[in-house]
Parts: C-alpha cells; sequence; structure tokens
C-alpha cells in the first residue's frame, strides 16, 4: 500500500529547494517508483519564463533518468492550505510514466491530503498507445 503521508512528507523536503524568483510559488513533488525508490523535485524557473520546469517534472525525470521508467505514485504540495493540482504539461509527462489509475496525492498540509487517479484529471489522455493504431 502507498504511504501517502510519507510521500507528501518527501514533497514537502523537494518544495525547500524550489527556485522560484519570479513568481514566489513554491512546489515540491515526490514520485514513487516501481522498485521503492522515492524522487523528490522543485520547480526551478529561468529568467526565460518558459524555460521553467515544474516540480513534477523535476521528481520525474530525475527518477526516469535513473533508469525508473514507472511511476506508482506522485504526492504534490504547493503554498500551504491549498490544494496544488499538476499542470497540463505535467499531467502528459504523468500519463507518460504511470498508469491511468496511478495516485495523484494532493497535499494541503503534512496531515491533509487527497487522492485523485490520473484517469481523474486526464481523461481520454493521448499516449503511447494512440500512436500504434
Ligand atoms: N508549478 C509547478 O511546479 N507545478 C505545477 O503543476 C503548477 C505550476 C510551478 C511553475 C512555476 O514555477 C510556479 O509554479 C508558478 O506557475
Amino acid at each position: 500500500m502507498t504511504d501517502c503521508k510519507l510521500l507528501v512528507q518527501k514533497a514537502y523536503e523537494g518544495r525547500k529547494n524550489a527556485y522560484i524568483p519570479y513568481s514566489h510559488f513554491p512546489v515540491g513533488a515526490a514520485v514513487l517508483a516501481e522498485d521503492g525508490r522515492i524522487y523528490t523535485g522543485c520547480n526551478i524557473e529561468n529568467a526565460s519564463f518558459g524555460a521553467t520546469n515544474c516540480a513534477e517534472r523535476t521528481a520525474i525525470f530525475k527518477a526516469v533518468s535513473e533508469g525508473n521508467r514507472t511511476i506508482c505514485a506522485i504526492a504534490i504540495v504547493g503554498v500551504e492550505d491549498d490544494y496544488t493540482y499538476p499542470c497540463g504539461i505535467c499531467r502528459q509527462v504523468i500519463a507518460e510514466f504511470a498508469a491511468p489509475d496511478i495516485k495523484i496525492i494532493l497535499g494541503k498540509n503534512p496531515d491533509e491530503y487527497i487522492v485523485k487517479t490520473l484517469d481523474e484529471i486526464l481523461p481520454g489522455a493521448f499516449t503511447k498507445e494512440d500512436l500504434e493504431k
């Protein structure tokens, strides 16, 4: 069973490194990979705003770059006392490396979270299966 609370805690650890000189909006993420490893991430902004990388993609790309191509759960935390949902690009990246029923854990604070699935927040996703048609 996924330890949601631990993943939320790890997402907060990731958030500590958020590089956010422009938005001042910190986001942290933690990904549980198939082999049990946890990868944390933060948002990393850039003076050329479009070059910014979201926390979720930082964490997922860390996992993939170390050989973990299947993620089983992801926790995301943003500003305190509100839920931060993954942006559209991050939903698409989650779809590339996770099953539609992956747990997407949205933390409001270290003790409160809600759990969604990718299918709920990205219905009808375009995936590699579509390319095989
Ligand atoms: N951000 C994330 O890190 N993840 C999301 O899913 C939403 C947006 C970051 C990007 C940028 O650094 C800041 O939040 C404001 O958009």
